[in-house]
C-alpha cells in the first residue's frame, strides 16, 4: 500500500523581529502581560514597505524544501496552500505560489482551516496519494498576519499574539508494507464556534461587501473571544491526541516529540500535563513567533529536525492543533 513520506522540508519567517516592548510602543500593554499570559517574547513580522504577501512567504519555504527534497517545482503533481491570510479574497495563494515556481498547468488546492491547515492538509496529501491522484504532493501552511492586526489598545489581545512565517513540505508516495507515514489522523470542526475568532469583514454576505461603518468598527480586524477559544483548547487537545494514540495502537510513551500548534504557552501546559508528556518530548518556539497558524506547524517540525531533537530514522512525531471554525484535530506522523 501506498505510504506518504516527506522528502524535504523548509520554513521561512520574515527578519523583521518586533519584541513585546515595540508594541507596547503604540498600544496599551507590557511585555510582562505577553509574557505571562501567552509565552511570546517576540515575532517576525514583514516589512511594513514591499506589499510581501503570505505566498512570497510560501514561496521562500517552499524553495527550501524542494531543495531539501532534489526535487525542481516541474516533478510536482499538486500544491496544497493552507492560509487563512491569502493575498487576495481570490485567487488562491496556491494559484500565485504555482505562478512564482513557475509552473504552467500544475494544480493547486487553496484550503482555510486557520490554526489546522497544515493538519487538514496533510491528510488531504495523503487521501490524494493513496487515492493515486498525485505522486509528489507539496504542501505549504503560511500567513501575513501583521497587515491586518489592529494596532490599537482596542485590539491587543489579538495582535500580541499573531506572528507572520511560513513552512513548507514535499511529501510523496512510495509504495512499502513498513508501519510508517500518516499512522493515524482525527480532525474536527464546529461551526457553531464560528463567531469566537474570525474576521467579519470584507464578506460575501454584506451588500456592500465592505461600508465605512465596517471600517470606523474596525470589522476587517480579527476578534476573538480568548478564554473560550483557551478553554476548548485545554479540553480538546488531550482529547484529540487521545483518540489518535488509540487508533494508532500507541502510548504517549511511544511519540518521539509532540508538536503542538503554538496559540498560547498556557494552553500546551496544560495539554502536556493533562498527558503526561516529558519536557524533552513537547516543543514549543511560541516565544519567538507567536501564533503564526497554518505555518506554525511545519515551522516547529523543520526546527525540531534541525536541532536533531528526533531520531534519524523512524521518527514517530504526534500534532495536535485547535483554532478559529473552531477546527481541531491531531495526527501521528512516523519517517521512514
Ligand atoms: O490560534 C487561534 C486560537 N487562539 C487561541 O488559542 C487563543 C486562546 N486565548 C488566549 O490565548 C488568551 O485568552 C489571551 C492571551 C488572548 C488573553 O489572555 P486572558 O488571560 O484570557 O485575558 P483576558 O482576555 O481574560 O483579559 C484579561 C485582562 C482584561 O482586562 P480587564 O478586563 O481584566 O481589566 C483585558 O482587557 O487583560 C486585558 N488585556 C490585556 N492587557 C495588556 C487583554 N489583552 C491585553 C494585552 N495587554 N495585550
Amino acid at each position: 500500500m501506498k505510504k506518504m513520506v516527506m522528502r524535504g522540508i523548509g520554513r521561512y519567517l520574515p527578519e523583521r523581529v518586533v519584541t513585546n516592548d515595540d508594541l507596547a510602543k503604540i498600544m496599551d500593554t507590557t511585555d510582562e502581560w505577553i509574557r505571562q499570559r501567552t509565552g511570546i517574547e517576540e515575532r517576525r513580522w514583514v516589512p511594513e514597505e514591499g506589499n510581501v504577501g503570505t505566498s512570497d512567504l510560501g514561496l521562500e519555504a517552499s524553495k527550501i524544501a524542494l531543495s531539501r527534497a532534489g526535487w525542481k517545482p516541474e516533478d510536482l503533481d499538486l500544491i496544497i496552500f493552507a492560509t487563512l491570510s491569502p493575498d487576495l479574497f481570490f485567487p488562491g495563494c496556491g494559484c500565485l505560489l504555482q505562478s512564482k515556481l513557475g509552473l504552467k498547468s500544475t494544480p493547486a488546492i487553496d484550503i482555510r482551516q486557520q490554526c489546522t491547515g497544515f493538519l487538514y492538509g496533510m491528510e488531504i496529501a495523503d487521501a490524494y496519494i493513496k487515492s493515486g491522484y498525485a505522486s509528489r504532493i507539496l504542501l505549504v501552511g503560511a500567513e501575513v498576519h501583521s497587515t491586518g492586526l489592529e494596532m490599537t489598545t482596542r485590539g491587543r489581545d489579538v495582535t500580541v499574539i499573531f506572528g507572520d512565517g511560513a513552512g513548507a513540505v514535499c511529501l510523496e508516495g512510495v509504495e512499502t508494507d513498513e508501519n510508517i507515514g500518516l499512522l493515524a489522523t482525527s480532525l474536527h470542526a464546529q461551526g457553531d464556534y464560528a463567531e469566537t475568532l474570525m474576521t467579519e469583514a470584507p464578506a460575501s454576505r454584506n451588500n456592500p461587501r465592505f461600508s465605512k461603518e465596517d471600517f470606523d468598527e474596525g470589522k476587517h480586524f480579527p476578534k476573538m473571544d480568548g478564554r473560550n477559544v483557551f478553554k476548548l483548547a485545554v479540553r480538546r487537545l488531550p482529547e484529540v491526541s487521545q483518540t489518535v494514540l488509540d487508533k494508532a495502537g500507541l502510548t504517549i510513551d511511544d511519540i518521539d516529540m509532540v508538536i503542538p500548534h503554538q496559540a498560547n504557552l498556557r494552553i500546551n501546559q496544560f495539554f502536556q500535563k493533562a498527558m503526561n508528556i516529558p519536557d524533552e518530548r513537547i516543543f514549543n518556539n511560541i516565544q519567538k513567533y507567536g501564533n503564526t497558524t497554518a505555518g506554525t506547524i511545519p515551522i516547529a517540525l523543520d526546527e525540531v529536525i534541525e536541532q536533531k531533537l528526533i531520531p534519524k530514522e523512524k521518527a514517530t512525531v504526534l500534532f495536535a492543533g485547535l483554532g478559529a471554525g473552531v477546527t481541531w484535530g491531531a495526527m501521528i506522523f512516523r519517517f521512514m
